[in-house]
């Protein structure tokens, strides 16, 4: 645990909703925010400077939790480590050595999940130029991400304590402000479940031995011309998501 628990202090445009230095209004700016986040399959090679890594994940440390007890444990590789994690992931998968910490299967999904799901897979796998049915090529294409679709960097993002679904609440709140702040400082991310079914690999490769591994992200600077980050997934409409009531 470090920092001080009391001590942080909040600007006036911030919980006001009023003006940045500049003049762009703040919802302005959370709208360019928010929506300038999207996940992103293709990378440059260069890394992220050292500072912009810790102004990142400073600010990534600022996310909301339950008593503010921040749950988490995050582990962000680079270099020479990345690049054996990358190979050892790669092996787990052709091993099938699957090791989810968080249990995953398809039934958690409701018919209208399943319908969004394919939806964003039809997008995907399309852009790709592969088939509906070519599931050998999706396949293929799954393996390659676990090379953290070609991002020089990557994070891990452990949930300490029980590692219950109250706690990974908490951890889902600290994964959007660190997309979030990637996206505020250029960083562009793809957060990935996939990362996380290879749990012991992770552990064993970064000697962690501490909390469950929920989610990886990978991260740097977009390839702005691969075909796979222009897309976007759209969103249900607010109706079918959200009630307000009086
Ligand atoms: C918890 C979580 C797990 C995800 N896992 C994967 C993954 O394994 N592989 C992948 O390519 N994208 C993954 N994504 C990215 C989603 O596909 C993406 O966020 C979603 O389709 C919406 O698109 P957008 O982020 O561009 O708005 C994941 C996102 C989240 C939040």
């Amino acid at each position: 645990m470090s920092g001080p628990v009391f001590t942080r202090t909040r600007t006036s445009e911030a919980s006001t909703g009023g003006t940045q230095p500049g003049g762009t209004r703040t919802s302005e700016y959370a709208e360019q925010l928010i929506r300038g986040r999207r996940a992103t399959r293709a990378f440059r090679p260069d890394p992220v400077p050292e500072d912009t890594l810790r102004e990142v994940f400073s600010l990534a440390g600022t996310a909301p939790s339950n008593s503010n007890a921040q749950p988490w444990r995050v582990e962000v590789v680079g270099g020479a480590r990345r690049d054996r994690l990358a190979d050892a992931l790669r092996t787990a998968h052709a091993e099938r050595r699957v090791t989810a910490d968080y249990p995953y299967s398809e039934d958690m999904y409701a018919p209208v999940h399943r319908e969004r799901r394919a939806a964003f897979g039809a997008g995907l796998y399309g852009a790709l130029g592969i088939g509906p049915d070519d599931h050998p090529a999706r396949a293929a294409y799954d393996a390659e991400s676990l090379g953290f679709y070609g991002a020089p960097h990557a994070a891990f993002l452990f949930v300490t304590g029980d590692g219950g679904p109250r706690l990974a609440a908490d951890a889902g709140a600290y994964l959007q402000t660190l997309l979030l702040a990637m996206t505020g400082y250029g960083v562009a991310s793809c957060p990935q479940g996939l990362l996380s079914f290879y749990a012991d690999t992770v552990r064993d490769q970064l000697g962690v031995d501490e909390g469950k591994l929920l989610v990886g992200v990978s991260f740097g600077y977009a390839d702005e011309n691969a075909p796979v980050n222009r897309i976007a997934a759209g969103r249900a409409e607010l109706e079918e998501t959200t009630t307000f009531r009086t």
